[in-house]
């Protein structure tokens, strides 16, 4: 049973996905400790529901990013967290955390790296008139979406979806491939 910690800032669909894989037993995980950097953020409710303890930070009321980084590591390592998992953390990764967890830290992305990293992934495979985009999981290192590729999925496209309706079927794919590719991983 791996002891995981979820980073989010946003809705957290992908958070209630994974929670949900590990109530069905599908993945093999403990969510010891939900990190959020958005006080208001749909996920802080999503992970009370399910009784998760959560700490969520405001960044700019610390000194730098080590300093809040700090913080979390120091709560990680109370919480005997061994991995931490990214679903939709809106930041990038400091040395401070890349070091406590060397290779232990992974994230998911709305494309199919190494094209468009950062924000808004789909919109602008979209609007560069892709007829795929997809969904890609990868170790974090210090850059933006860079790191080493664990796993892919290509999502084909007729050229006539809506935007909505590709950030559902993208959705749709990441809500299943991440669960099963972090079920690979930890079974290692
Ligand atoms: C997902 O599309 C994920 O790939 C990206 O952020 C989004 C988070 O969505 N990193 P949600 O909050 O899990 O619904």
């Amino acid at each position: 049973m791996k002891k995981i910690a979820i980073f989010a800032s946003g809705t957290g669909s992908n958070f209630d996905a994974l929670a949900q894989a590990i109530d069905d037993g599908r993945l093999k995980a403990e969510i010891q400790l939900l990190v959020c950097d958005q006080k208001h953020a749909k996920v802080i409710e999503k992970a009370e529901k399910r009784g998760i303890s959560t700490f969520v930070f405001t960044a700019k009321e610390f000194a730098s990013k080590a300093d809040y980084e700090s913080m979390i590591v120091s709560k990680l390592k109370h919480a005997n967290v061994e991995w931490v998992i990214l679903a939709g953390y809106m930041r990038l990764l400091g040395s401070t955390l890349l070091e406590a967890y060397p290779m232990h830290i992974i994230n998911i992305h709305p494309s199919l790296l190494p094209a468009y990293k950062g924000k808004d992934a789909v919109e602008q495979a979209i609007e560069a008139g892709e007829r795929q985009v997809g969904v890609s999981i990868h170790y974090v290192d210090e850059g933006m979406d860079t790191g080493e590729l664990i796993a892919q999925e290509a999502i084909q496209l007729t050229g006539r979806e809506q935007l909505d309706e590709v950030l559902q079927m993208v959705h749709h794919v990441e809500h299943r491939l991440y669960p099963q590719t972090l079920a690979l991983l930890f079974a290692d």
